[in-house]
């Protein structure tokens, strides 16, 4: 029989009570693998990928694409599953644009992102022939212009540009807009000084804006907000310089269901009232329908893996809190400590037990922050079992370190009962390989 009673819908429990994902037995992957272990489900990831490509074409035809986001978990496989699927890949780095080159990724779907990119990383964008760069300051677009002066080429860009939209509180709050890193603000008139330039520049062909308003947002409304202030943006430089712009980018940030608190809507409502947000306000503005892109991460590959862990040790401090070590940490996983990121916690060989424990799960790292979570629930454990942090696809490999020189997890995907490596597991020889 196979059940399921986590907030998580990618996991099943099957008849010896293990925890799986795409079907398969995680107990029997961390002893064959060893552990730490993420385990990405590809069929899942596949399926929301058509999703979006799906929900894309429902809405706009061919005028539109779907671009995974890199950042969330970049490897070489994710790639040729994008690419497969037909999709657009989002960049912010040299690493990440050489992941898809190495991947045979195709260049004219690439948007190369980031709020400083290097003489080298823009020289390597031209040189691949991506796409889009999206451009984020002016003294970007001056080098970009140079550059592609330079190998008398005529590079397409998109502006990044802050729609003015605070996403995280649900609240659209004005002032906020300008203190951001990323791109050039609308209501100072930087937007619009950024596209005059881009205009006068012979190297660079506008093709549009992009804007990328947060990540894990569970409320429509700012989409839908932003989508109308961007659109209203290219109606206005219509207006002023008589450039109609072809393309949109919306960016990513759907949410995802961590836990039971998190209560993202589903992502079709979200497509469908953009797009027609998207239809009403050209049709207002008098203005094409320009092409859409979006740039979904988390929500691609979030909820589609778990980390696999052995339990070490089991500490009681009577009245405190009971601490379970386990054999990875912030080094894979630094989203607790960065900003206290929720996760559900399962122990994998006794998955159909109830969670009658409350403990704080603890990294090996030589640092008291080092949790993967606290005051969790979960079943009673004890040195030896197998833990499983759930829904740590997104935002957990990409921005894992060596951080006390732990070498990096495996990885490796599931599919129809099938796995493979997608990547090795790290050694101490890769260690210290840089190492003179
Ligand atoms: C420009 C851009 N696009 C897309 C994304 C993906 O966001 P998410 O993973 O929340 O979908 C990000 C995330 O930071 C981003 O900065």
């Amino acid at each position: 029989m196979v059940i399921s009673m986590y907030v998580s819908d990618s996991v099943s429990i099957n008849e010896f009570g293990h925890l799986t994902l795409g079907g398969s037995d995680t107990v029997v992957l961390a002893k064959k693998y060893g552990t730490p272990l993420m385990v990405f489900d590809r069929d899942a990831i596949v399926a929301n990928c058509r999703a979006f490509t799906e929900s894309v074409s429902e809405n706009y035809g061919d005028n539109g694409r779907v671009l995974y986001a890199g950042k969330a978990f970049s490897c070489k496989e994710m790639c040729r599953i994008c690419r497969d699927e037909g999709m657009g890949l989002d960049v912010v780095s040299g690493g990440e644009l050489y992941t898809a080159i190495q991947a045979d990724f195709p260049m004219d779907r690439v948007c190369f992102h980031g709020n400083n990119k290097t003489q080298q990383e823009i020289s390597m964008a031209l040189e691949a022939g991506v796409g889009r760069i999206v451009v984020d300051n002016l003294e970007e677009l001056v080098q970009l212009n140079k550059k592609a002066a330079a190998m008398g080429r005529k590079q397409g860009i998109l502006l990044r540009i802050k729609p003015g939209i605070d996403a995280h509180t649900h609240d659209f709050i004005r002032t906020g807009q300008i203190d951001s890193k990323f791109g050039f603000a609308l209501e100072t008139g930087e937007a619009e000084q950024a596209a005059r330039a881009a205009l006068s520049y012979g190297n660079i062909e506008l093709f549009g804006i992009h804007c990328h308003i947060g990540s894990q947002i569970f409320d429509v409304d700012p989409f839908v907000h932003a989508a109308r202030v961007m659109l209203g943006f290219m109606a206005k430089i219509k207006l002023d310089t008589g450039c109609e712009m072809r393309e949109l980018n919306l960016g990513g940030g759907f949410g995802i269901k961590y836990t039971e608190a998190d209560k993202p809507e589903n992502f079709r409502v979200y497509m469908n009232r953009v797009a027609a947000e998207l239809k009403n306000a050209a049709a207002e503005y008098g203005i094409k329908m320009p092409f859409i892109m979006i740039e979904p991460g988390r929500s691609i590959v979030g909820a589609e893996a778990l980390t696999l862990y052995t339990v070490g040790s089991v500490k009681h401090i009577p009245d405190v809190r009971t601490y379970v070590s386990v054999d990875g940490g912030m080094g894979d996983n630094p989203r607790y400590i960065l900003y206290q990121a929720k996760y559900e916690v399962v122990c994998a060989n006794k998955a159909d037990q109830p969670r009658t424990e409350i403990v704080t799960v603890a990294g090996k790292c030589c640092e008291s922050g080092d949790l993967i979570q606290e005051h969790t629930p979960i079943q009673k454990v004890e040195a030896g079992d197998i833990l499983a942090v759930l829904s740590t696809g997104a935002y957990n490999y990409s921005m894992a370190s060596n951080y006390n020189r732990i070498p990096r997890p495996e990885v490796i995907m599931v599919s129809a009962g099938e796995e493979k490596t997608i990547i090795k597991r790290e050694t101490y020889e890769n260690i210290v390989a840089n190492d003179i």
